[in-house]
């Protein structure tokens, strides 16, 4: 075709008017990001001198308390400044109790954390599932999660992550009426101020696997499907999310992000209270293993992916990301 022999057509509306160069572009941003909105997720060991990196999660590790602050200040210097703590205990047992034990990992990572680096924004997950010998997020009843039974362990363990020097608390659990017994127990010890971030609306899904691997958490037997979501569901999401607020929630969560983002969507539509999304560690595994093997540009589909999260209604992102996103919403290459 000649280059030359053309007719302007007669078009007024041209989109791409709106996408000439950088500074346009930028100026109609309809989705805006900001880096406060990062939460980076760790996981402490127990012992000294560890920072091992989790194999199915290349540039994640584990740390042991000594060596926590180093890698805060490195989140801090990244421009993140909440962080999200698992634990990873040296012994389990039926009902889990090392997680509200004084000397617990994530009591020990909490003082000495905000020893060292005061000024960062720490988060617990709560959860019974790498404090138990069976791998279940509560205590059993035959094969299955007793889900009463495990209200008062979990309320324990939130006060216990609290007094330790938590600043909010995450159930990741899913028991039926976990939020309403933290926050009274919250409440009755004069911990009135802390906010509870709900897992609320978390489905049971594969694309824990590494992390499962990282935190020692699979379950021993079954799986995690009378308590998890079901994927087929997104009204029942909603109906997770209105019930934690209900009860007391002041921030609620869907997990995993990129499988759900229509969920996101509709919940962000239905609630009056901010919204999270946890990009989980499959998320991050599959884009780190295509990316160390030259097969996709990780910086741009971390971007992308972080972006198509904000876009679908999410106010709050935690991912393993987070140092790398907070840079690029810095550099105004996303936000
Ligand atoms: C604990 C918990 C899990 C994750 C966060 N909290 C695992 C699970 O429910 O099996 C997953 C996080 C991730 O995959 O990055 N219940």
């Amino acid at each position: 075709m000649d280059g030359n022999k053309y007719e302007k057509q007669d078009m007024v509306k041209r989109p791409r008017r709106l996408r000439e160069n950088g500074i346009i572009r930028k100026m109609v941003r309809e989705t805006r990001m900001d880096k406060a909105s990062l939460i980076y997720p760790m996981f402490v060991t127990e012992g000294s001198g560890i920072k091992e990196e989790i194999p199915s999660m290349p540039g994640q590790y584990h740390y042991s308390v000594d060596m926590l602050p180093a890698a805060l200040e490195e989140v801090k210097d990244a421009g993140v400044s909440s962080v999200l703590l698992f634990g990873i205990p040296d012994r389990k047992d039926e009902i889990g109790s090392s997680a509200w034990a004084e000397d617990g990992i994530v009591q020990k990572a909490l003082r000495a954390g905000k020893k060292a680096v005061p000024d960062l924004y720490y988060i617990t997950d709560v959860c019974m599932c790498e404090y138990t010998s069976h791998g279940h997020c509560g205590a059993l009843c035959g094969h299955d999660v007793d889900n009463d039974a495990t209200l008062p362990l979990l309320a324990r363990t939130a006060l216990s992550h609290v007094q330790a020097g938590a600043d909010m608390v995450a159930p990741s659990d899913m028991m039926d009426g976990r939020v309403a017994a933290i926050r009274k127990t919250l409440d009755e010890n004069g911990r009135t101020e802390i906010p509870i971030l709900s897992y609320a609306v978390k489905y049971a899904s594969a694309f824990y696997g590494p992390f499962r691997e990282a935190a020692d958490s699979a379950p021993s037997f079954g799986d995690r499907k009378t308590y998890q979501m079901d994927y087929h569901n997104a009204k029942e999401g909603i109906k997770e999310a209105l019930l934690d607020i209900d009860e007391g929630a002041d921030m609620v969560m869907v997990k995993p992000a990129l499988s759900y983002l229509d969920v996101i969507r509709r919940v962000s539509e239905q609630v009056n209270v901010p919204v999270a999304a946890y990009s989980v560690s499959g998320e991050y595994s599959m884009i780190k293993a295509a990316s160390m093997r030259g097969w996709i540009d990780e910086a741009a589909v971390i971007c992308e992916a972080a972006t198509s999260v904000y876009r679908a209604g999410a106010d709050i992102l935690i991912t393993y990301y987070a140092k790398e996103l907070a840079k690029y919403m810095e550099e105004g290459r996303i936000g």
